[in-house]
């Protein structure tokens, strides 16, 4: 319906931008067509995300040109491009955790009563874009009480509440886990029968070999080529974006040759916080790594934060490497030796200190006599694990703001790894880091399991929770409703989670 003569709806010409110390984009020529799911793919720090915000206007390019529907498209001009018809779910969530979920949907164009904001209204017409994307939450709820992947649905339904010529969505997925993730691509295969172009980001293969009619390779800036997914496998996609075979750390059953026999890290009896989280029983062994599967507000996240004393437990008693525990707060949890990577980076990071600030925020006794850490053992040990880890950055004096995502998910990981934490618990650790980065962090797990450290390790993906679990728990409406040795069999997990598997 949008069809243009002689050329695709959207098309990117020679597109370079630049940040100090990085060329993120260099010459890509990009295009999507009115109708198709256009995917791009990359490792983290391509330069995908900086693609997609040059599109949306909000970045401005260094060198190219865009065109819509045949027209240029002015750069760096967010409203401009909006009114053009371009909607866009960015990675990093846009929300105002202040407002209601209604109000974050419909911003900018609110209902009013003689100047004045209807919130009653405004929530009401927002109900139905909740519905289409299957969010059961009332649009009252302020945005501030909702997890990561139930911000991530408001982002999207607010997207989709506009009329949209093209689609961008970067990771939208990235917390959501399978029933959730099916009920966005059908609404993503709705609007492209009605002619939308999508432009697609995300760091799941699978889900990309299903959604996609194309996809675009980037590596370090530049295009690296283009394929239909209809004949494209995981394996080649990598391949393209690492430049080399990536595999076997990926395998389902990994971890679970043999059952961990240690001594318990970790034992909790009726340890919870009703109403939020139900009591629950929990044991892990050092050496072992305990998967925790569940759909969007199974109570995973509410798991880690209780046992880190986020939100300290209110019944139950737990015993921490022998020792009976009372955790007031997440100092007596770092005390006892416990490391969490929280769902939500952007709590964890401390956006205003350096990559190398960030690392080793929570080792300060490690490297020095005193509280203080010397700069250069600061420097040394951030340096290590940059390089263990991968992480993308010029140097690790950079603002850990510069980084991409992904690189950024590194850098919090690090930090406990640095740590020495002798239990970890990680929640979605993965979320937003590509193929070659994951394979190394589920490498890292493995190998800090097999030095002894006991591994809580929450999971959206069934797949990630079979294949790196010696054991499998599944949480459902705030409670743990199974715990499975392996092989657990994807739609047992699937049935106990409370979702039907497609
Ligand atoms: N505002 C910024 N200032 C400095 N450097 C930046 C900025 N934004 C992005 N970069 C750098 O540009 C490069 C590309 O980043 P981009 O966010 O586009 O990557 P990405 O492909 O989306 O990665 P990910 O998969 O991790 O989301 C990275 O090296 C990143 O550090
Ligand atoms: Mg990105």
């Amino acid at each position: 319906m949008h069809q243009v003569i002689g050329g695709r709806l959207l098309q990117l010409h020679g597109v370079s931008k630049a940040y100090p110390g990085v060329q993120a984009l260099a010459g890509v020529d990009f295009d999507a067509g009115a109708g198709e799911v256009h995917a791009l793919l990359g490792e983290n720090g391509a330069g995908k995300s900086t693609l997609m915000k040059i599109v949306a206007g909000s970045v401005i390019p260094d060198e190219g040109e865009l065109v819509l529907g045949g027209e240029p498209l002015p750069t760096g001009s967010p409203a401009a491009c909006r009114q053009r018809g371009i909607g866009a779910v960015y990675q990093d969530l846009s929300l105002v955790p202040s407002m209601s979920v209604g109000e974050n949907v419909l911003v900018g164009r609110w209902q009013r009563n003689r100047g004045l904001i209807n919130v009653r209204r405004t929530e009401r017409d927002a109900q139905p874009f909740l519905e289409r994307i299957g969010l059961k939450v009332s649009p009252a709820t302020l945005v501030r009480e909702l997890g990561v992947a139930e911000r991530q649905l408001v982002e999207i339904a607010k997207a989709l509440s506009a009329r949209v010529r093209v689609l961008l969505l970067d990771e939208p997925t990235s917390a959501l886990s399978d029933p959730e993730s099916r009920r966005l691509f059908s609404v993503i295969r709705d609007l492209v029968a009605d002619g939308v172009a999508v432009i697609y980001v995300s760091h799941r293969l699978p889900e990309i070999l299903e959604i996609a009619d194309r996809i675009t390779v980037l590596r370090d800036g530049m295009r690296v080529g283009e394929i239909p997914a209809a004949t494209a496998t995981e394996q080649q996609l990598a391949h393209m974006m690492v430049g080399h075979e990536i595999g076997e750390a990926m395998a389902v059953g990994q971890s679970s040759a043999e059952a961990v026999t240690n001594g318990h890290a970790l034992v909790a009896r009726g340890l919870g916080r009703p109403p939020r989280l139900k009591p629950v029983d929990l044991t892990i062994r050092a050496g072992e790594i305990v998967t925790v599967f569940g759909l969007v507000g199974a109570g995973r996240t509410r798991l880690a934060r209780t046992l880190f004393g986020i939100e300290p437990p209110t019944t139950g008693e737990l015993e921490l490497f022998g020792q009976r525990i009372h955790i007031r707060g997440p100092a007596d949890a770092i005390r006892a030796g416990v490391g969490y990577v929280g769902e939500d980076r952007s709590v964890g990071l401390v956006p205003t200190m350096t990559v190398s600030e960030n690392i080793t925020l929570a080792s300060m006794n490690r490297t020095s006599h005193g509280p203080l850490l010397g700069i250069e053992a600061e420097r040394a040990l951030a340096e290590r694990y940059v390089k263990e880890l991968n992480i993308r950055t010029p140097s690790v004096h950079r603002r850990v703001v510069t980084l991409s995502g992904g690189n950024q998910q590194k850098v919090l990981l690090a930090r406990w790894l640095c740590a020495g934490a002798r239990l970890l618990i990680l929640d979605d650790p993965v979320r937003g880091v590509d193929v070659g980065a994951k394979e190394e962090v589920f490498r890292l797990v493995r190998d800090l399991a097999a030095e002894g450290v006991a591994i809580l390790y929450l999971t959206s993906e069934i797949r990630e929770a079979r294949m790196l679990g010696h054991r499998v728990v599944v949480m459902a409406g705030g409670s743990i409703v199974d715990d499975l040795l392996p092989p657990a069999s994807e739609d047992r997990i699937m049935t106990a989670a409370g979702g039907a598997h497609v």
